[in-house]
């Protein structure tokens, strides 16, 4: 296609034309009414603080526990005589399948209550460490025993039972005890024990004498562990929380939050060698919370640059704190790694492929590769042992220190934080050099390693009192080097207690204190020293460097630096070694041959239009939607299936209407394997071979667990339990693109009145990780309440009930594009509903008060009296870990705005007056924060001139403030 102009002459020509199919705008608006209906339940690591406080006299404990679990009982009771605790005990056998069993053990547990007991463990399931496929009794039998529990509170036989419970501080802590219940990581499950832990929060809904709790163990082989045990014990009597997983070490808690989801892509968690140069990946935090490898693209080279596959990288705790909180690092130190050379740019003939290098890491990426200046890269010297390899960087700051910057320390020198890397470093030549010592540390734990390594002379400076302890010790003399990394407050004590003319270095304040110039004193030398800026901005020092501090190394016999040692493999090894550790905090973290998770999201087209989809419950409600909704997706071939189906006009009609498409209709009860069977088979044969199968099929039947029985238990939870089950066996050898299960949010919030139904939901969502964990494609979807279509909209009064609580309707329209969003995206467990949680909150304040909801809740409630503008900024935020980094950049926004710099001149660690800000900005910036966001910074502290750090810092808090 061609312009002319006027007279013939080509002014531009179009060669070629791309065409683009865009997203229409009423896909955009539909997605956006569904910006706060995402959910997922988000693991948070956080450790458990123990109490010295015994179990008091009037506590009583019981432990129920059926066969499968006997063999941990007893030495579980072992653990719990060690902290003064001799429960009783209370077998589950026989229970659901024996009228009498029944009401004999409702009798003992009636009598086990009124004889005192407020603690109850239930240990459900199996916690033997198999993962097998349950059968359907696995699943609905370890229920029952609770449905026994509310029974016998609610309608005790017992005079005595009856006046207790009737107390109106009367509480049961029911503790609900599985092993593999949970996944996080990805990691194998036992699918059948999350109906039981799901009746733990519907009791207390039901029940307010019930204070619930879950403690999940991890799947691993054979029995329970004595270690594991312990930690159960610890939670029994110290935890807080109502949803917790014990993975080794590590403790998880378990909290609902809003997610987003995007258009498309699917998330992919594959295993890669550790060490492979064809593989760069990085260690980022999770969208659920925790630590994972993404593979990152391969660096194209310059020049000057070469590519390093790294063998071992010293990590610390900042960086792991900083990866977790979204935030960079404050305070930097030399990192060194060690690898290989893999690619060299052409200008760096000095190294060739496979030469092992010590490398200067300038920045707090976690990676397998890092590609950089050669400068900054040193073939690895000979003659060091492995070990002390990481810590050269730091023995070559402290060799700066004590012979450049100090000129030859001797006699007296003072350290503080001596247990940082930089101090332990500097501790250590020191003691080489025969000068004396003196250390501080922050903890008292932190003296036991200190003194191991030849440190003695050790100071706690939680508070200024040490300066007077040190004045105690010196007698006499003064000192004749400190090196401080605290603020003004501690240098100015510190000054008084040098010898005339010594030596003072300030290193950069890791207390975020201030730090101003050195007092007008004139005899004594200071120095302000940042060892990472110093190493980093003259990069041919490095070398210099590292030879030189070999020498010293070898000649002094200086050790290597305590630190931690684990593998790239293992993130929850890794994340346990820093919560734990009491040491100094740092840690080899190694890429070995051993091979890592990678999660990486990949476009892999989702719905297999030449496939078959199998739809349960397909004949009406939710299901008949979907059905229609997969034709307008290119889907032609379609299975609904339902008991009596064929008899339902809309069925019958939608079957009509796409006569030349394969629409059929098939009367099959799932819950029966041959039948399923049979019609898996016959889908294969007669249509399209399977695709997907999308699980709509329920059954209700409410009422409180006071009034429910086995049988109606058994009659709910089997299309969702046994259907499963049946289809999943049915179709282990067909490769289904999909395996969708429509759950409920009854599951996650154990709707009053639906014990059977929140238990056989939850059965779909602890399937669907069971699924995905063994690599089969599978998701559950907890679904809120449907306004125009299905059980809920069939019942007008159970739709206001539910409003009321704050539980709003979903459009049709709304639920099948997220749908299509949710098949791209492939979660293995997705919320989808509106909830207004203030008035839930106010609804349901047992459930409210729980840590699964404290996030959502504390969130709406700040949101109901502040700014609009705080309001959308907290409704992205999920976490409070998100507060920094985010308000940091709108306070960078703001600045550059105000001041009129480019945002790029904005450093976050520099003072603000650095930019200019005079009077009038300061009021301007104070004005907007407050009136825009409610935030207060008054003009004077912005005169005052912070850096944006602690602006940001200052804000965070108040942000905290707002939403707790
Ligand atoms: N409606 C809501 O507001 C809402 C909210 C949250 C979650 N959900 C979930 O969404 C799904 C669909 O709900 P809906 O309200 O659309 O349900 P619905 O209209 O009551 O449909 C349920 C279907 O399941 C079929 N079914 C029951 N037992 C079966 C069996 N053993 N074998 C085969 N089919 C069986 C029923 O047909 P036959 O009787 O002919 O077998 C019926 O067609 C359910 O899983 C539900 O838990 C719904």
């Amino acid at each position: 296609m061609k312009l002319l102009d006027d007279q013939g002459n080509t002014l531009a020509e179009l060669r070629s034309l791309e065409c683009t199919l865009l997203a229409s705008e009423t896909d955009d608006a539909a997605v956006n009414t569904l910006e706060e209906a995402f959910y997922h339940y988000q693991w948070t690591p956080r450790q458990l603080t123990l109490s010295d406080e015994g179990v008091t006299g009037s506590d009583s404990w019981l432990i129920l526990s059926s066969e499968q679990t006997q063999p941990s009982i007893k030495p579980f009771i072992a653990l719990l005589e060690g902290r003064g605790i001799s429960p009783k005990l209370l077998t589950t056998r026989n229970v659901p399948d024996d009228e009498k069993a029944m009401t004999a053990f409702k009798q003992a547990l009636e009598e086990n209550l009124a004889a005192g007991v407020n603690h109850l463990i239930y240990f459900a399931g199996d916690l033997e460490g198999e993962q097998h496929l349950p059968e359907f009794t696995d699943v609905v039998n370890p229920c029952l025993p609770l449905i026994a529990l509310a029974q016998s509170l609610d309608n005790p036989a017992l005079a005595t039972l009856k006046t207790r419970v009737k107390e109106p501080e009367f509480q049961l802590n029911l503790n609900i005890v599985t092993r593999g219940a949970h996944t996080i990581g990805g990691k194998p499950t036992n699918p059948a024990l999350q109906p039981a832990a799901s009746l733990a929060h519907l009791l207390a809904n039901e029940l307010s004498a019930i204070t619930p709790r879950h403690i999940d163990l991890a799947l691993g082989a054979g029995a329970v562990t004595e270690a594991e045990l312990q930690m159960l014990v610890n939670e029994l009597l110290d935890g807080q929380e109502e949803d917790i997983a014990l993975q080794g070490e590590m403790r998880f808690i378990r909290e609902l939050t809003t997610t987003t989801i995007d258009a498309g892509e699917q998330r992919i968690v594959h295993q890669i060698p550790a060490n492979d140069p064809l593989n760069p990946v990085q260690l980022r935090k999770s969208s659920e919370g925790s630590l994972e490898f993404q593979p990152i693209p391969p660096a194209i080279l310059r020049p000057d640059e070469v590519q390093v596959q790294v063998e071992r990288l010293l990590i610390d705790k900042p960086d792991i704190d900083a990866l977790l909180q979204g935030r960079r690092k404050t305070h930097q130190l030399p990192r060194l790694a060690l690898g290989w050379i893999v690619a060299t740019g052409v200008d760096c003939d000095e190294f060739a492929l496979g030469d092992e290098v010590l490398v200067l890491v300038k920045d707090s990426a976690i990676t397998n590769q890092y590609t950089l200046n050669h400068r900054f890269c040193h073939k690895r010297p000979k003659g060091l042992s492995e070990a002390l390899y990481p810590d050269l960087a730091f023995y070559a700051a402290a060799l700066y220190m004590l012979d450049d910057v100090a000129g030859g320390a001797s006699g007296k020198v003072f350290i503080q934080n001596a247990l940082s890397p930089l101090g332990l470093a500097l501790g250590q030549l020191a003691l080489a050099r025969k000068l004396t010592v003196f250390a501080t540390i922050n903890q008292e734990a932190q003296r036991q390693p200190l003194q191991a390594l030849g440190i003695h002379r050790i100071l706690n400076n939680k508070d200024l009192t040490y300066t007077t302890d040190l004045i105690d010790l010196l007698g006499d003399s003064r000192l004749d080097l400190v090196v401080n990394d605290l603020g003004n407050e501690h240098a100015t004590q510190l000054f008084k207690l040098l010898a005339p003319g010594k030596h003072f270095i300030q290193l950069p304040a890791v207390d975020g204190q201030e730090l101003t110039a050195a007092p007008a004193l004139t005899n004594y030398r200071y120095a302000y020293l940042d060892i990472f800026q110093s190493f980093t901005s003259q990069p041919g020092l490095f070398a210099q460097w590292i030879e030189r501090v070999k020498e010293v190394v070898i000649n002094d016999n200086l050790p290597p630096l305590p630190k931690g040692v684990a593998n790239a493999g293992n993130t929850i090894e890794l994340l346990n070694y820093f919560m734990l550790s009491d040491d100094a905090g740092q840690a080899v973290v190694e890429f070995t041959d051993a091979s890592i998770a990678v999660s990486e999201n990949l476009a892999v087209p989702p719905i297999d239009r030449k496939g078959s989809y199998l739809i349960t419950g397909g004949t009406s409600g939710l299901g008949l939607q979907i059905a229609k909704w997969l034709l307008t997706q290119g889907v032609e071939s379609i299975a609904l299936v339902s008991r009596n189906g064929s008899n339902r006009p809309e069925a019958r009609e939608f079957v009509e209407s796409n006569q030349g498409k394969q629409v059929r209709l098939f009367d099959v009860d799932i819950t029966n394997l041959e039948a399923t069977n049979n019609l898996i088979q016959k889908i294969n044969k007669e249509m399209r071979p399977l695709a997907g199968i999308i699980h709509c099929a329920m059954v209700l039947d409410d009422d409180l667990a006071v009034r429910m029985t086995p049988e109606r238990m058994r009659n709910v939870m089997r299309p969702k339990v046994q259907g499963t089950l049946n289809l999943h066996k049915a179709t282990l050898d067909l490769p289904l693109r999909q395996f969708i299960c429509i759950s409920s949010i009854s599951s996650l919030i154990g709707n009053v009145g639906q014990a059977n139904y929140v238990a056989a939901n939850a059965f779909l969502d602890g399937f669907a990780h069971y699924r995905q964990a063994a690599g089969s494609p599978a998701t559950t979807i907890n679904l809120g309440v449907l306004q125009e279509i299905g059980v809920v909209a069939r019942d007008q009064n159970l739709a206001m009930v539910l409003d009321a609580k704050g539980i709003q309707g979903l459009l049709t329209e709304d639920v099948l594009q997220a749908l299509g969003y949710i098949i791209n995206n492939d979660p293995a467990q997705i919320g989808l509903f509106k909830v207004d949680w203030a008035l839930w909150a106010q609804q349901s304040p047992r459930s409210a008060a729980s840590s699964r909801f404290s996030n959502l809740v504390q969130k709406a409630r700040a949101r109901q009296d502040i700014p609009p503008a705080l309001a959308a900024l907290l409704s992205e935020l999920e976490h409070q870990e998100q507060y920094f980094a985010r308000l940091l950049e709108i306070l960078s926004g703001e600045l550059a705005q105000i001041v009129k710099v480019p945002l790029s001149e904005i450093k976050q660690d520099r003072s603000i007056s650095d930019l200019g800000i005079d009077s009038i900005m300061s009021v301007e910036l104070s004005r907007g924060l407050r009136s825009k966001y409610g935030l207060e910074v008054t003009s004077m502290e912005l005169l005052s001139g912070p850096s944006l750090d602690q602006l940001t810092e200052q804000l965070v808090n108040q942000l905290t403030e707002k939403t707790c």
